[in-house]
């Protein structure tokens, strides 16, 4: 029998209590021993709930009882959760999260010191909820050299953009109602952002790379600026626009960006709608994989908590390969960054942008108090110069290449 403490009995803990309860027979067999839920740890108390008399208030309980051999950390935060996840590890107990937060920010301390004691740390919840990304890289891709992630790794702006671009919605009107509809938190500040996203491409890039990218090290622009007018114009070139989050490894260095995109009908990302998550990983000698899925929710989220208990289940006192060294990655400043840019000017700055940018291919909607065009391919520096010189952007976005 493998003794599981599940810490945080919210959305993604009482899920990994049903992932577990539901699908038993098989997650017993391919874990090779019966799982058992031993406590869970919550400051609540649920009287009524099947799992009442699991529910403990004091975490030493759990650190204590030498038959725990796995915890769950499905809390989430900085605070009790990296203490509590270290403490577990200090002790031999294996510890499964979601929490993408800690993650990027203690990911190789706690990984170490797993090793150390030869236990496990593990995260596959922790990015793209229950889609299989983490093990592909750890595991299934080990023969490739990954040069570029390219990811929707945040379903409530994907679901904004998405809605954004079949109804012609503004921003806040999306907001608002997905709101109300429970897809966007009543504080959406770390999803719009673009601040989840970047967590999550830390976390990813640092997997690519075998080293710590630090997530304030990224690039990161958020969704708030995007109006129905971008859209419109994105339609016009047969694209649309997606929060994306993306890392490079380059012979200029090691770029790292979380910004809205413009993206062709042709690229996969383009098909990805509504709360759906994808990452599309590049490699030297596979080529393009991608993995597509639910990114967030109850069951999708603990789906990936559970099976990296059925991991730790079947390496008991061994740890499982996860290459993501202390060693910081040199993330490059994004001034040196090439791509196309799409921009809005007042319609009196013409001259002057056609005169900075020389050859650009104009777009027309029809709004007469703009002009709008593309770029050639410069470097975010070139970009920002010339820009500011022209004066009066009312808005401009990246164009994702081909190649990414
Ligand atoms: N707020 C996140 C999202 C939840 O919208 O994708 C999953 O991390």
């Amino acid at each position: 029998m493998v003794n599981v403490a599940v810490l945080g009995y919210g959305t993604v803990g009482s899920g990994v209590v049903e992932v577990i309860e539901t699908n038993k027979e098989a997650i017993n067999k391919r874990a090779g021993a019966e799982l058992n839920i031993k406590y869970i740890l919550d400051l609540r108390d649920f009287p009524g709930d099947p799992y009442e008399a699991k529910v403990v208030h004091d975490y030493e309980m759990i650190l204590n009882d030498p038959e725990v051999d796995v915890i769950c950390e499905t809390m989430g935060g900085i605070k009790p959760a990296y203490d509590f996840s270290r403490r577990a590890l200090l002790a031999g107990k294996s510890v499964c999260t979601s929490n993408k937060e800690l993650v990027a920010s203690h990911g190789p301390e706690l990984i170490r010191t797993a090793r150390e004691h030869h236990c496990n740390y593990l995260f596959e919840a922790s990015v793209g909820g229950g889609i299989p990304i983490i093990r592909p890289l750890n595991y299934s891709l080990t023969a490739e050299k990954i040069d570029t992630i390219t990811g929707i790794l945040n379903g409530t702006t994907n679901y904004i953009l998405t809605k954004m671009d079949k109804e012609g919605a503004a921003f806040e009107d999306v907001l608002k109602e997905a709101q109300e509809k429970g897809y966007a938190e009543r504080n959406p500040e770390a999803d719009v952002e673009g601040y989840d996203a970047c967590r999550k491409i830390a976390i990813l890039s640092s997997l690519m790379c075998g080293k710590n990218v630090k997530y304030e090290e990224i690039y990161t622009e958020g969704i708030t600026k995007i109006s129905p007018e971008d859209f419109r114009y994105a339609k016009q070139m047969n694209k649309s626009i997606k929060l994306l989050a993306m890392s490079r490894d380059t012979e200029k260095g090691f770029f790292a960006m979380v910004a809205p995109f413009l993206i062709s009908r042709e690229h996969p990302l383009y098909s990805v709608s509504d709360v759906f998550n994808a990452v599309y990983v590049h490699g030297n000698m596979l080529g393009d994989t991608m993995y597509y899925g639910r990114g967030a929710g109850k069951l999708p989220t603990a789906s990936a908590v559970v099976s990296d208990v059925v991991d730790c289940a079947r390496h008991l006192g061994k740890t499982v390969m996860c290459f993501w060294e202390n060693e910081d990655v040199k993330v490059a400043g994004i001034e040196e960054d090439q791509g196309k840019f799409f921009v809005r000017v007042e319609s009196g700055r013409r001259e002057a942008a056609m005169e900075a940018f020389g050859a650009l291919a104009e777009i027309n909607v029809g709004i007469a108090e703009e002009f709008a065009f593309m770029t050639q391919v410069l470097t975010e520096r070139d970009f920002n110069e010339k820009i500011e010189k022209i004066g009066g952007c009312i808005n401009r976005i990246r164009i994702l290449s081909a190649q990414a």
